[in-house]
C-alpha cells in the first residue's frame, strides 16, 4: 500500500453538502500514514461535526480561529508551517473567492494564506456557481499562482441537477494528493512509459485470444513513478482498473495497437517499463463476420507472431528498458534469454504458478536480473512495493 508516513497534511473543509465525503478522505489519508490536521469553516460545521474528524484522524479538528482555550497560540501559523500539503475539500465558491483575493477571515483561508506548502483545491458547488464568470476568474487567478485543482466533475448534484460541480470522489482525491506530494520527487524531469494489462487479439468481431493479466503490476509501476515526480505515460491493454490520477493513459486492445502507442510514447522518454502481457501470437486472418458453429466438425485457428515491441523500440537516446517475464518453467534461463534477445537493462521475472504472486493478486514475488546477469530474489511484497524497488534500480541506471 502507498505510504504517507512522515507527511503532514492540512485538510480544509468548507460549507458544502459534499463535506460528507471529507471524513472518509481524512480517514483514508490517516490510514495511509499521514498526520492529518483538519481545519473547518464555521459553515462546514453545519454539515459535519469536528468530532467526526477527530474520531478518524486521532487529532483535534479546529474551526474557531479565536479559540482562547487552544493549546497552540498561533494555530494557523503552526499548522501552515508544518504542512507538506494543504488540501481544501470541499472548497466552496466563497472560499475560492477568499483564496483568490488573499482574504484570511476564517481558519481555512487564514491557513491557506499562511502556508508555503502546495495547495490542492477540490471545488464543489452548483453548476451555475461553478460556471459563473466570478468563480472562473478566481480559479484562473489561483491556477496562475500554482494552485492545483482536482475536479469538479460532471454528474448528478445533491440538488438533483446534472452538470459540472460535483466534488471528485475520494479515490480520485487520494490520487491527486499523491500526485501533488510527488512533485519534486526523485524522478522529476523524467518521462517514463509503462505498459500494463493483457492484449486481446481478434478471432472474429466477438471473440479474441486473451490472457489472465489484471494490469495491477503495470498500474502500480505507473502510480509509483507518478508518486516520485515522473511524467508518466501508461499504455494499457485490457484491465478493469480506473485511470490513475495525473497519468497520461492510452487504452489499447491488440498487440499491434500497443506497439503503435508505445513507439509513439517513447519519443523523448527516459525509460520504458513493459509490464503488459502482450500476446505472442495473433489470429493470422481475423474473420470479419461472427464464425458460425453450424456445419463445422472442428475449427482450426492459424496464429501468426505479433510485433516484438521491446525489440522494435530499440534504444533511442539511451532509453532504459525494463521487461517482465511471466514464466511457469525454467524461470531464470528464460528470463536471461529475454534480456539478451530484447536488449534489456533489467528483467523482472515472476513465477505465475504461485498463488500469491503474478496475475490478478495484489502481491508479487519476483526475481530481478540485470544485463550483467546479476540476480536478486525479492521476498513477497505488494505490487506497489515491487514497483517502488524497480524504480530505485531504474533511477540508479539513470545516474549511471
Ligand atoms: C444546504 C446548503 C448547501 C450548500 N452547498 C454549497 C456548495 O456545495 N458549494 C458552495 O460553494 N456553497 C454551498 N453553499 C453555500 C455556502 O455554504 C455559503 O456560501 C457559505 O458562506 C460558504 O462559506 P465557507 O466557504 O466559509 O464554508 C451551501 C449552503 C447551504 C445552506
Amino acid at each position: 500500500m502507498y505510504n504517507l508516513t512522515d507527511k503532514q497534511i492540512v485538510l480544509g473543509v468548507t460549507g458544502s453538502i459534499a463535506a460528507y465525503k471529507a471524513p472518509d478522505l481524512a480517514s483514508k489519508l490517516t490510514q495511509a500514514g499521514a498526520a492529518v490536521d483538519v481545519v473547518m469553516t464555521e459553515s462546514a460545521t453545519r454539515f459535519v461535526a469536528p468530532i467526526t474528524f477527530q474520531g478518524v484522524t486521532g487529532r483535534r479538528a479546529y474551526h474557531d480561529m479565536w479559540d482562547e482555550a487552544s493549546e497552540i497560540a498561533e494555530l494557523h501559523v503552526v499548522l501552515a508551517r508544518r504542512a507538506d500539503l494543504m488540501v481544501i475539500a470541499p472548497a466552496t465558491a466563497t472560499t475560492i473567492a477568499r483564496l483568490a483575493h488573499g482574504l484570511a477571515e476564517d481558519l481555512v483561508s487564514l491557513t491557506a494564506l499562511a502556508t508555503q506548502a502546495p495547495l490542492l483545491v477540490a471545488p464543489a458547488m452548483d453548476p451555475h456557481m461553478w460556471e459563473h464568470a466570478a468563480t472562473q476568474a478566481n480559479v484562473a487567478t489561483l491556477r496562475s499562482r500554482g494552485v492545483s485543482f482536482v475536479g469538479p466533475e460532471e454528474g448528478r448534484l445533491a440538488s438533483g441537477q446534472m452538470g459540472t460541480g460535483r466534488m471528485s470522489e475520494v479515490p480520485v482525491l487520494l490520487g491527486a494528493v499523491r500526485n501533488a506530494l510527488g512533485r519534486g520527487g526523485n524522478l522529476t524531469g523524467k518521462k517514463i512509459v509503462v505498459s500494463a494489462g493483457g492484449t486481446r487479439e481478434a478471432i472474429d468481431p466477438v471473440r479474441f485470444v486473451g490472457n489472465e493479466s489484471s494490469g495491477k503490476m503495470g498500474f502500480a509501476v505507473a502510480e509509483a513513478a507518478r508518486d516520485r515526480g515522473a511524467e508518466v505515460v501508461l499504455v494499457s491493454g485490457q484491465t478493469a482498473l480506473p485511470d490513475p490520477y495525473g497519468v497520461d493513459v492510452h487504452r489499447v486492445r491488440s498487440a499491434t495497437q500497443m506497439r503503435d502507442a508505445v513507439l509513439a510514447a517513447c519519443d523523448g522518454a527516459h525509460a520504458l517499463i513493459m509490464a503488459a502481457a502482450v500476446a505472442d501470437f495473433q489470429p493470422a486472418e481475423p474473420v470479419g463476420e461472427k464464425i458460425k458453429r453450424k456445419g463445422r466438425e472442428s475449427l482450426t485457428l492459424h496464429l501468426a507472431p505479433t510485433p516484438d515491441i521491446l525489440a522494435e523500440v530499440g534504444r533511442p537516446q539511451g532509453l532504459v528498458k525494463v521487461g517482465f517475464a511471466a514464466e511457469s518453467q525454467d524461470l531464470v534461463a528464460n528470463a536471461k534469454a529475454k534480456i539478451e534477445s530484447k536488449g534489456l537493462d533489467l528483467i523482472v521475472a515472476n513465477d505465475i504458478t504461485a498463488s500469491d504472486a503474478g496475475f490478478s493478486v495484489d502481491t508479487n514475488r519476483v526475481l530481478v536480473i540485470d544485463s550483467k546477469g546479476e540476480q536478486e530474489e525479492w521476498p513477497l511484497m505488494t505490487k506497489y512495493e515491487v514497483a517502488w524497488r524497480i524504480l530505485d534500480k531504474v533511477q540508479r541506471l539513470f545516474e549511471a
